[in-house]
């Protein structure tokens, strides 16, 4: 699957978004080793607090489901700026990528996209 393909499901994943308060959809889409594929969308709370990012919904969608093999994630939101993703999602994400080589693919409204390593996102993460 192109990085193109992987982007247009983020997108896609992103007309699922439940944002109420902030009004910002954001998709993603994780690709497994396997080739499984899991997408999520951002899904807010009127406790904000409690809040669920695009990113760990695709996440823990894929670990639920018995998928911890990650090779890409595509990170979509219909904005001005590259969607990145959020220190706690970089931080979720290590827990299943510790080598950090996970790519990290991360779009804007024009279909542009920039890609990183988990790794240069997030040196140093937390872990015990
Ligand atoms: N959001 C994500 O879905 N992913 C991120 O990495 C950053 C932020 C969502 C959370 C909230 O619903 C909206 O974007 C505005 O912060």
């Amino acid at each position: 699957m192109t990085d193109m393909e992987l982007l247009a499901l983020a997108k896609k994943a992103s007309q699922r978004a439940y944002v109420p308060y902030s009004k910002f959809a954001v998709g993603a889409v994780i690709e497994c080793r396997d080739g499984k594929l899991f997408t999520g969308c951002n899904i807010e709370n009127a406790a904000l607090g409690d809040t669920i990012c695009a990113e760990r919904t695709a996440c823990v969608k894929a670990v639920s489901e018995g998928s911890t093999d990650f090779l890409r994630i595509a990170i979509y939101a219909e904005s001005e700026n590259y969607c990145m993703p959020c220190g706690s999602c970089r931080q979720f994400l290590s827990e299943f990528c510790p080598d950090g080589q996970l790519e990290v693919l991360c779009a804007k409204a024009d279909g542009r996209y920039v890609s990183y390593r988990l790794r240069d996102l997030l040196p140093h993460t937390f872990n015990y």
